[in-house]
């Protein structure tokens, strides 16, 4: 959850490194450093605050030119977001500098230990121990890389670690354990970062570092070893991000690109997915066809919006293929001493790949004896390479804090998976799963026809901008909708905000309801299951005649709820299981225009960062 570059070549670091860091400030902006290799020793700037902060600093006070750099932009953990926590931290000659992505959980105990031999540790964070710790050990080896090793075999907890040293000229050195790190390599030069973005307009030969792996950075190249100092394989890919990708391409915020997006990424998603018959072809689900017979259970960890997808899946899942399915937030899973074995299938969804949650309960369940199968947005991401096999999203980059485009494409990956497991296990027909795979081929224009009707909801959104609370009431799939919906606006509009099961209601939360709240209710087809639209029909008359203001989203053509309606959102119908898809987009835009209006930065919402690599 922060966002770290490294550089040694030819061009300025600095220019390398702000760059970069302005591309990964998304991870984390509590605050920003950078350090470089000038005149024989390190140049250093560091501020609390966004990046800008950091810039003004430059501009102020400029550091002497260097090719050899790192910098670091915080979420804080340890130690609050001020000028003496932000990284680079040093030791305390200053000829080393160090940025950490990560908790090392033994801090306490080694800034003792360091304290008694003479160190003087000037900040609250658990990374200047660290400094303090390379110091010492490269005055013994010279060697940054074996300085690197010997540290890491000392520290617990999950840190990614970039250094430069002094006396170690032109050499940058990095270590991952856990929290992601990438290696990008150019021509007479190299880069280090926690994602591609930050150095894709130099490179698109990536190396992603594995689990407990250093890599020494040279102008000539890069050598990456275990621990133990053992050479390690690497694996170059071509990183396939356009750099226009990535940035914000004419929208506002890139919040309203991603939302805009969404159209495509879904059709990315299904592509190749199909063949020319219609059927299914999933090969890169690396989990044999007789494996895939054998489970007797599917479980899914994931959080936030992820698992809102989960929650969906499960109806899917269930439908399809008459399997068990759990859904768990995945910080929750592990410490429930789950019940796990060689047939249940573990399905970890995640955009980023890096939730430390996700993480820690895949890797709990493959110890369980479990196969995991990652549904992920991030090519080359820890959670995906720790699982038996992956099934990408293809949203694009997503910047935005806040997810919506990996959401939806999180559920075509789902409805993908759940459909493929039917197929394997015969429980539905050839058909029938072409009929589906019909169906979700329309939704990237449907999706399409809804961002083109938003005006009415963003105006909506904007007489709302004043209240306190809004509530979401949906059924079925559309309860883990009503979920997500309240999700967006808590973390965009910093306002109360609450889904719940339109059922569950009258057991309590009805009281909440009063003259004018405002109450989206997410209607379920009437095609579907008649009964249920029955109900929430009658559920929008009980908070009708208890004051609220019903802001009701319903396929067209259903007239029933036109009487209870103080404001109708209308999407376009679609089959029961697949309606999340069309109807999370309005709660999105409405999400969106109500902070906006409140004058909150959409994409890099206060407390949040768009990775958390911590448990
Ligand atoms: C959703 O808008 C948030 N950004 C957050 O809930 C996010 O979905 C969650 O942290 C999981 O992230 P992941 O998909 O990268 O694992």
């Amino acid at each position: 959850m922060c966002g770290i570059v490294g550089y040694v070549g030819s061009q300025s670091a600095l220019d390398v490194v702000m760059a970069g860091l302005k591309r990964l400030e998304y991870r984390g902006y509590d605050s920003a450093g950078v350090a470089v290799q000038a005149d024989g020793g390190l140049a250093a700037a560091k501020r609390a605050g966004k990046l800008v902060n950091l810039e003004k600093e430059l501009m102020e006070r400029p550091l002497p030119a260097g090719a050899t750099g790192i910098g670091h932009t915080r979420w804080a953990t340890h130690g609050g977001p001020t000028d003496a926590n932000a990284h680079p931290h040093a030791d305390n000659a200053g000829r080393v500098a160090v940025v950490h992505n990560g908790i090392i959980e033994n801090f306490a105990v080694l800034r003792a230990e360091l304290a008694e031999r003479g160190h003087d540790l000037v900040s609250e964070t658990d990374t200047e121990v660290v400094a303090h710790l390379l110091a010492e050990e490269f005055s013994a080896c010279a060697d940054l890389a074996e300085a690197m090793r010997l540290v890491c075999g000392r520290l617990e907890g999950a840190f990614t670690l970039v250094a430069v040293h002094a006396d170690a000229p032109d050499v940058v050195v990095g270590a991952r354990r856990n929290s992601p790190l990438v290696v990008g390599v150019g021509e007479g030069e190299a880069f280090l970062a926690s994602d591609v973005a930050a150095f894709i307009d130099h490179t698109r030969s990536a190396i992603e570092l594995g689990q407990d792996q250093v890599v020494e950075l040279r102008r000539d190249g890069v050598r990456v070893t275990h621990f133990d100092g053992t050479g390690a394989e690497v694996r170059p890919y071509h990183v396939d991000w356009d750099a226009s990708a990535a940035e914000k391409g004419g929208y506002a915020s890139f919040m309203l690109k991603e939302i805009a997006e969404q159209p495509k990424a879904v059709a990315d998603t299904l592509l190749g997915r199909i063949d020319p018959s219609g059927s299914l072809t999933l090969d890169e689900v690396r989990i044999g066809a007789a494996e895939l017979r054998e489970v007797d259970k599917v479980v899914i960890v994931a959080c936030g919006t992820a698992f809102h997808a989960g929650l969906i899946a499960k109806y899917a899942i269930e439908h399809w293929t008459r399997i068990p399915c759990e859904v768990e937030l995945a910080s929750e899973f592990r410490y429930r001493d789950p019940i796990l074995d060689g047939r249940s299938l573990v399905v970890a969804i995640s955009q980023s790949g890096e939730t430390m949650d996700t993480l820690m309960a895949l890797r709990h369940a493959r110890e369980q004896g479990s196969k995991v199968l990652a549904i992920c947005n991030t090519n080359g991401s820890t959670i995906p390479r720790e699982s038996d096999a992956v099934l990408y999203t293809h949203a694009g980059p997503e910047v935005a804090v806040a997810s919506t485009k990996a959401f939806l494409t999180q559920l075509v990956a789902c409805y993908l998976v759940a459909l493929y497991l039917g197929q394997v296990r015969g429980t539905k027909w050839g058909d029938e799963i072409q009929a589906v795979i019909k169906d979700l081929s329309r939704i990237s224009v449907q999706v399409e026809r809804v961002l083109e009707t938003m005006e009415p909801v963003r105006e909506l959104a904007r007489s709302l901008a004043d209240k306190d609370t809004v509530l979401f009431l949906g059924r079925h799939v559309g309860h883990p909708v009503a979920l997500e919906g309240a999700l967006k606006l808590k973390e965009l509009a910093y306002m109360h905000a609450e889904g719940f099961a339109a059922g569950e209601l009258k057991h309590g939360p009805i009281a909440l309801v009063e003259e004018d709240l405002p109450v989206v209710v997410v209607v379920p087809s009437p095609r579907g299951r008649s009964v249920l639209h029955d109900k929430i029909v009658s559920n929008i008359q009980e908070i009708r005649a208890r004051g609220a203001r019903t802001v009701v989203i319903a396929e067209e053509g259903d007239e029933a709820v036109v009487p209870y309606a103080d404001h109708l959102i209308r999407i376009p119908a679609t089959p029961t299981l697949l309606q999340p898809l069309v109807a999370a987009v309005p709660l999105q835009v409405f999400a969106c225009e109500l902070a906006t209006a409140r004058g909150n930065e959409v994409d890099q919402p206060r407390n949040l960062a768009k990775s958390v690599t911590v448990e």
